[in-house]
Order: structure tokens, then C-alpha cells, then sequence
């Protein structure tokens, strides 16, 4: 299983490398990194599983994280309407954005960022992402495209940007002209990390 010990932090060369497409069919590594990079998510989400295992709790998380230079991501989040977004993807693009901006309120957070940081990330307010999506039970692969708005679209922005070698903080902004907050949270909340 993924724990903090395999996560790469920033400086580590992959997270600023564009990671290779995945071929099909899935070799069997891949299969099992899709399963465990949304399993680390979940786990993530358990508070016995955070503390047995010493997690930080994520929503997402993407292959370079744990230096693997490969299109491949996992997310599992719940948005405010109670719609749970749990998906292990592989080579996914956006195909559609919306031309308003958004941004998370107190900054983002990353797995592969320990300090604080100051700033906000704009990101698309609203984006169609297609992706294959991998389902583990059936060991399947189906194409998907998702209609992605607000702070779910964020994640799937977030971890999309691990795949073309871009960290968070090098997109800080103290502000950002014509950006608005994906949401209202008390500036003393901290996020879940991706
Ligand atoms: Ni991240």
C-alpha cells in the first residue's frame, strides 16, 4: 500500500517532469498503482487508517507523486451537493473550460508540499475532462467525460497539472483579477491536501 513514505516532495526531478501517455492494454504495474493511488485517497479519508499509517489526508493523488512518470491519477472526493467524484484515471485532457476563473479559497494543498505557502492558484471555474477511467473490480477500462465545476473541478485541475510537471506553487498569486473563491470557508479551515 502507498503510505507518506512514498510520496516524492517538491525538488524530486519527476514532479517537475511532463509525464509519458499510458499505453494499452494496462500492463499489470499499472493496474495495481490505479488500485493503490485511490486506495492511498481513501485510506487517506479513514481517521484509523490516517493514524495507524501516519497519512495526510488528500482527496487526490497522481502516479508522479509517487515517482512514476505516467498519465495516471486518482481522486476521491465528495462536493457540497453530497456527489462522490471516486475515480482512478488514466491519460485524461480537458477537452472544454470555461473562460471564468476560480480559485480555493486559503490556497491549495499538496501532498508533495510540506511548508506553508501564501497565495491563490487560478484554475478553470468549470471544465469537461475525458479520460480512461479504470474500474478495478472488473479490471476494465471505460472511456469517460466528466462535466467538473467549482472545488471538485479544482482537484481534477490540481492533479491534471502533476501530470505536465507543474506544482501549485508555481502558480501563487496573491491575488487574481476577475478569479472568484470556489467557495466560502473561515480563513483559519485547512483543506485536504492533492
Ligand atoms: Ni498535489
Amino acid at each position: 500500500m502507498i503510505t507518506m513514505k512514498n510520496v516524492i516532495r517538491e525538488g524530486h526531478k519527476t514532479l517537475v517532469t511532463v509525464a509519458k501517455p499510458v499505453k494499452l492494454p494496462l500492463t499489470s504495474g499499472d493496474k495495481r498503482l490505479l488500485k493503490d493511488l485511490l486506495q492511498f485517497v481513501k485510506n487517506s479519508q479513514d481517521p484509523d487508517m490516517v493514524e495507524k499509517y501516519e497519512l495526510r489526508p488528500a482527496v487526490g493523488i497522481a502516479a508522479p507523486q509517487v515517482n512514476v512518470s505516467k498519465r495516471m491519477y486518482a481522486v476521491h472526493v465528495t462536493d457540497f451537493d453530497g456527489t462522490l467524484y471516486s475515480y482512478a484515471l488514466i491519460n485524461p485532457v480537458i477537452t472544454e473550460k470555461s473562460k471564468e476563473l476560480i480559485y480555493m479559497p486559503g490556497g491549495e494543498g499538496c501532498l508533495s508540499v510540506d511548508r506553508e505557502t501564501e497565495g491563490i492558484t487560478p484554475r478553470y471555474k468549470s471544465i469537461t475532462l475525458e479520460a480512461l477511467s479504470y474500474d478495478e473490480a472488473s479490471g476494465s477500462v471505460i472511456p469517460i467525460k466528466l462535466h467538473l465545476q467549482g472545488y471538485v473541478s479544482i482537484i481534477f485541475q490540481h492533479e491534471l497539472d502533476h501530470l505536465d510537471g507543474i506544482l501549485f506553487v508555481s502558480k501563487l498569486f496573491p491575488s487574481i483579477p476577475n478569479a472568484e473563491p470556489a467557495f466560502e470557508i473561515p480563513e483559519d479551515e485547512e483543506g485536504a491536501a492533492v
